[in-house]
This record gives C-alpha cells, sequence and structure tokens, in this order.
C-alpha cells in the first residue's frame, strides 16, 4: 500500500498553521526557546515518542522507534527567532516586543511536529528509527554545535541527515533540491587598526587609523575581482566600520567587522590569507598596528549526491516536474552544514513566496511572512523522505 504523505498532511492543515500562528506570536531568542521547547516536548510526548530536553541547553530530540531494526534517520528543525521588531499587522504578529520569526522558524517546528504525527501513523510498518531533533539557536550558528556536544549524534548514530527551509526567493509550490554544495561556509572577521590620535588640525602629529581603514576597505575589494578564480564563488563583505566621535579629534583608533562566503576550502585560504597580508601591509604603510581574528562560523552546506538522488525521487510525487530545482544555491549560511559535515545528508529549500499576496518579503524583514500552504507540502516531502529509508514499499 503506497502512503500518500500530502493526502495526510494536508488534511492537518489547521492544525499546523495553529502551531505556527502561536509560535509566531510567541518567538524567542537564541538559547532561550524554553516555551517553544516545552511545546514540542509535550507534542512529542503525547504521540509516545522517547523524549530528551535540555539537550544544547534548550534543543529538544524525539526518537520515533519502528518495529525492528534498520536506519537511523535524522530530522533537524530550528526553533529561534530574530532579535527584530515585526511590522506586519496579521492577527497572528508578534507579542514579544521586539523579537520576531523573520525567518521561517516558526514554520520549521510546525513542519517538526506534523512529521512527527505523520510518520506515528505508520509506526507499525517503520523498519528502523527517526530521531527529530528541535535545536536551539541557529541564528548565531550555535545551536547545532551545542547540541552534538551533548551527544546529539551518539546513540543511536544517524545514518542520514535531513531538514529543510521555508524559502521566500521561490514562490510556493517549487522546491530547491541540490546535490552538493549548496550553500556558503561562513566566517566573521573583526579588524582593531590601531594608530595615533590627535588634533584634526595637526594630522602630521598623529598616525590615521581612519585613513588606513578606508583603504583597507577598499583595497578588500580586490580579494574576490583579483585573487578568487572568476569560475568561483565568493563574497567579502565589510560591514561594520566604527571611528572617531568629533569632528576635531582623529581618533586613535578603527574598529572594522565583515564576512567572508566561500563554496570551497581552497577558495576561503585564499581569501583569508590577502585578508591578512591587506589589513597588516596597509595598516603598517600608514604607520598603524593591526589586530585582525577570523572566526569560522559555519562550513560549508553540502548534500551528499547519493541522498539527494534518493530523496527526489522519493518526493517527485508532491511536486509538479517542472517545480523540482535541482540549482538552486545560495552564499547565504546555515549550521545545519554542521551535521551535514558528519553526516551525509541533504537540506531541501521549500518555496514560501506568494506574489499575490505580497508573502515575498526577504528572509529576516520586518515584514517577513510566507505562504502557509507551505507547511503541509513541506511536512509531506520529509515524511516521504525519511520513508525512502524506513518504510518498505
Ligand atoms: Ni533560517
Amino acid at each position: 500500500m503506497n502512503i500518500d504523505f500530502l493526502h495526510d498532511a494536508t488534511a492537518m492543515t489547521d492544525q499546523i498553521v495553529a502551531w505556527r500562528r502561536d509560535l509566531h506570536q510567541h518567538p524567542e531568542l537564541a538559547f532561550q526557546e524554553t516555551r517553544t521547547a516545552s511545546i514540542v516536548a509535550q507534542e512529542l510526548q503525547t504521540l509516545g515518542l522517547e523524549v530528551q530536553s535540555g539537550v544544547g541547553q534548550t534543543g529538544v530530540v524525539g526518537i520515533l522507534g519502528g518495529i525492528s531494526d534498520g536506519p537511523t534517520v535524522l530530522l533537524r528543525f530550528d526553533m529561534d527567532a530574530l532579535p527584530i521588531t515585526e511590522e506586519n499587522e496579521t492577527e497572528y504578529v508578534s507579542k514579544n516586543k521586539g523579537v520576531m520569526h523573520a525567518c521561517g522558524h516558526d514554520g520549521h517546528t510546525a513542519i517538526g511536529l506534523a512529521v512527527a504525527h505523520l510518520l506515528n501513523r505508520y509506526r507499525g510498518r517503520l523498519h528502523g528509527q527517526v530521531k527529530l531533533i528541535f535545536q536551539p539557536a541557529e541564528e548565531i550558528a550555535q545551536g547545532a554545535q551545542a547540541m552534538i556536544e551533548d551527544g546529539v549524534l551518539d546513540d543511536p548514530v544517524p545514518d542520514v541527515a535531513l531538514g529543510l527551509h521555508l524559502w521566500n526567493a521561490i514562490p510556493v509550490g517549487q522546491v530547491g533540491i541540490t546535490r552538493g554544495t549548496m550553500m556558503a561556509g561562513a566566517d566573521i572577521f573583526e579588524i582593531t587598526i590601531q594608530g595615533k590620535g590627535g588634533h584634526g588640525a595637526a594630522p602630521h602629529q598623529t598616525r590615521d587609523p581612519l585613513l588606513a581603514a578606508a583603504h583597507v576597505v577598499n583595497a578588500l575589494q580586490s580579494v574576490v575581482s583579483r585573487n578568487i578564480d572568476p569560475l568561483d564563488s565568493a563574497v567579502l563583505s565589510v560591514t561594520s566600520l566604527n571611528a572617531g566621535t568629533a569632528f576635531n579629534v582623529i581618533p586613535p583608533a578603527a574598529h572594522l567587522k565583515g564576512t567572508l562566503r566561500t563554496y570551497k576550502h581552497s577558495v576561503r585560504t585564499v581569501a583569508a590569507s590577502r585578508l591578512v597580508e591587506i589589513v597588516e601591509g596597509i595598516s603598517h604603510a600608514l604607520g598603524c598596528e593591526s589586530k585582525l581574528d577570523i572566526t569560522p562560523l559555519t562550513p560549508p552546506l553540502v548534500n551528499d549526491p547519493e541522498v539527494t538522488t534518493l530523496v527526489s525521487q522519493a518526493i517527485a510525487p508532491y511536486i509538479e516536474p517542472n517545480a523540482l530545482l535541482p540549482d538552486l544555491r545560495t552564499m547565504g549560511a546555515e549550521d545545519m552544514a554542521i551535521f551535514l559535515d558528519r553526516i551525509p545528508g541533504c537540506f531541501i529549500l521549500v518555496g514560501s513566496a506568494n506574489d499575490r499576496r505580497n508573502l515575498n518579503y526577504p528572509h529576516h524583514h520586518p515584514r517577513f511572512d510566507f505562504d502557509e500552504a507551505a507547511l503541509p507540502l513541506g511536512a509531506a516531502i520529509l515524511a516521504s523522505a525519511v520513508a525512502a529509508y524506513v518504510i518498505p514499499g
């Protein structure tokens, strides 16, 4: 008997939307997802899953065991919101001022609960087990690591890891499932240029760090344009520059921050070494000292080719043939990459925009919202992907 997960998920739409809207009204920041986590834990317990809370501070793990041995499939969902003041005027607008689900993680959590329900119905046909993990702190790229340090990848060790992200860059109905590298590895860099401050009218008595900072920002633009192979991808953005407090004072120091995004280790190495050379060289040439810290945030997100093929086949019946996008990539980063660095798997981008209804603001925008028709579709997609591993046809 073939299972129609889309039929089952569609029948659950009211419940999934209710979960999502409740979570949307009560968003919680990274590592503070206690209300969200307790709702998740309670739902999973009600279904009879083996539940563990407090994994990676506020994370929740639920294990759905089958009737016999088989593969362990890890399903990962994220729960955290962002420090953004919501500007939408919906009936389910955030009640937590200054905090907003502006990335769709409320939808991911609701989808996770729905997938638990969908798969639980077929527990009697399940060979293997499903490890559902609800992760904190994705937005600061610390939650996956925290859960791994708390042993989330041990006992049982997952054979495959799956996850999804609602994606407003594409309309609802379209689904991005890309083999190989799909999202960038991200680094944060912080620069301090130390000079010697003084009177704005006596620059010859100073060593101006602001001038050095301006040259550094300009010269860093040469890294992608002149040091990286044009057929490779990289982003190097200076996103913060602070120096000085008064019009007649040359400040003693300037501070810069930014991000480096790459798909390949070799490209990252070239960009990072040019960053060091440019910051040191220009600072030195202009009489200043420099300090540079590069902190890795996430590795590139790489979808395992075999898993991607199997999952693409499993979800194909629920998607229009030309709506399955095999080449969707972004320079955005995701800490799901940390799981996929250890466990072969696949991360799926589920289209959620609806231009006609103005549900097309980008992620992290104060007016971000999505078409909730993506919720049952997302749940059906993940359930069928799991079934490909643990429910023999
Ligand atoms: Ni997100």
